[in-house]
């Protein structure tokens, strides 16, 4: 049977529904599924919305909060997840969580499930119905659903103040009596949702900014915000964009290129904010320890990709190392998390967005259109089998080799 035919799902599920949103166990997870408005806007559809006690500590958002808001609060996660039909979370579940869910449960969350494809196998077997909000697909439709928007958009402001906070110099030009300050040069590579909110937030602080990407598209908004764009190869970025929007993995020669050219840039600037993804496999270093070398005494680098290997060498995860020569490389883990109430609000929302097309107000259920590539492209697992053709494929082609 093919991966697509094994994908066909029934039509439709019909869920009873107790909305659970237990606090993160993920160490230093600062978010919460959930906000006080969003707990009122599902309230209002008719739904119980249970919250772990302290669930919101992190957001600064406390039970009375979720309580006026007409939650009701569980004393600890088993007491939160045992009867839930479905539950909101940011992380992953881990399975410990997963144990104390019901058969049948609906998960949502950021899976990374391309990073940790065994989790597949425990979510079937535990028969719980998963949506890995990642793998959203990008389309304007979408747009209000999408985590990864809404949390590289915080990311990209804050990795900017990040910068500034660690950078012993102003970013603006200053004319004063006692002399001129030139203004921070900022270069940021990557021109995604978070790339263009840093570039955007540089030239707010007033920052002299650069910024490059495989992705030929991507000159126009760099120039529609101010910045000035770098080219590495005109010819080899005709080729570097997939159909769903993200960068292709580019060919060594570009890489080499790629390396001389910001080389050259790179050490002129005071501030470089790295933020190169490719879904699903390691970020590539973009930044290597000759350029950390060249840079000036005083220079910081963000690097937002640390997470998935780091664009920077020597960055450090969750780590802020000082090179030799006194350039600072920020490898802070959970960028969003560090805005976490903004954080939690719009993930929440998205969360809510991406289950809202699907309740029944009457029957107070919600009726998945599995015919919805909202949903059928995002659903991992149910009925106790892994469904999405990403996973399946991959182990066909396991069993193929
Ligand atoms: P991302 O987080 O996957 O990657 C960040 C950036 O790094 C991307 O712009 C990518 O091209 C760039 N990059 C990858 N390898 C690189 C390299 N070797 N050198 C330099 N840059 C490199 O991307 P993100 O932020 O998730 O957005 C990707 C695209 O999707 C954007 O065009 C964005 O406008 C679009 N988008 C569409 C949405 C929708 O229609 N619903 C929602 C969000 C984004």
């Amino acid at each position: 049977m093919s991966a697509k035919r094994k994908y066909q799902i029934k039509k439709e599920t019909s869920v009873k529904m107790k909305i659970a949103i237990p606090k993160e166990s993920r160490t230093g997870e600062t978010r919460v599924a959930a906000s006080p408005d969003v707990v009122k806007k599902l309230a209002a559809l008719g739904f119980d919305v249970i919250v772990e006690t302290n669930a919101g500590a992190g957001a600064s958002i406390t039970d009375d909060d979720f309580k006026s808001a007409g939650a009701s609060i569980a004393k600890d996660a088993d007491d939160a997840l045992k009867s839930a039909d479905v539950v909101l979370k940011i992380t992953a579940p881990s399975e410990d969580e997963v144990k104390k869910m019901k058969k049948g449960a609906i998960v949502a969350a950021h899976l990374a499930i391309l990073s940790n494809k065994k989790d597949a196998d425990m979510y079937a077997k535990a028969g719980i119905t998963t949506f890995a909000m990642e793998m959203m697909p990008r389309i304007s439709r979408a747009q209000s659903m999408d985590i990864l928007s809404s949390q590289s958009n915080l990311a990209g402001y804050k990795a900017v103040l990040d910068a500034a906070s660690e950078y012993g110099s102003i970013m603006p030009m200053m004319m004063t009596a006692a002399g001129t300050i030139a203004p921070a040069k900022v270069f940021v590579m990557g021109v995604g949702v978070a790339g263009l909110q840093a570039i955007a937030t540089a030239k707010r602080l007033g920052a002299v900014v650069t910024a490059t990407d495989v992705r030929p598209a991507t000159r126009e908004q760099v120039e529609s915000l101010g910045g000035k764009f770098l080219t590495v190869d005109a010819e080899m970025e005709k080729e570097a964009e997939t159909e769903g929007g993200y960068a292709k993995q580019m060919p060594p020669e570009y890489f080499e290129k790629q390396k001389a050219v910001v080389a050259e840039h790179i050490k002129k600037q005071d501030i470089v904010i790295t933020t190169a993804l490719i879904p699903g496999r390691t970020a590539p270093v973009l930044v290597t320890k000759e350029m950390v070398a060249s840079m000036r005494s005083g220079s910081v680098i963000i690097d937002l990709a640390v997470e998935a290997g780091g664009n920077v060498e020597g960055a450090k995860l969750g780590k802020i190392v000082e090179s030799k020569n006194g350039v600072k490389i920020v490898g802070h883990e959970n960028v969003p998390g560090r805005l976490a109430r903004d954080a939690s609000q719009l993930f929440a929302k998205n969360l809510f967005n991406f289950l809202k097309p699907h309740v029944d107000e009457e029957k107070k259920i919600i009726e998945f259109n599995w015919e919805d590539e909202t949903v059928s492209g995002i659903c991992i697992t149910r009925d106790g089998k892994v469904v999405h053709p990403m996973l399946i494929e991959q182990k066909t082609n396991k069993k193929d080799a």
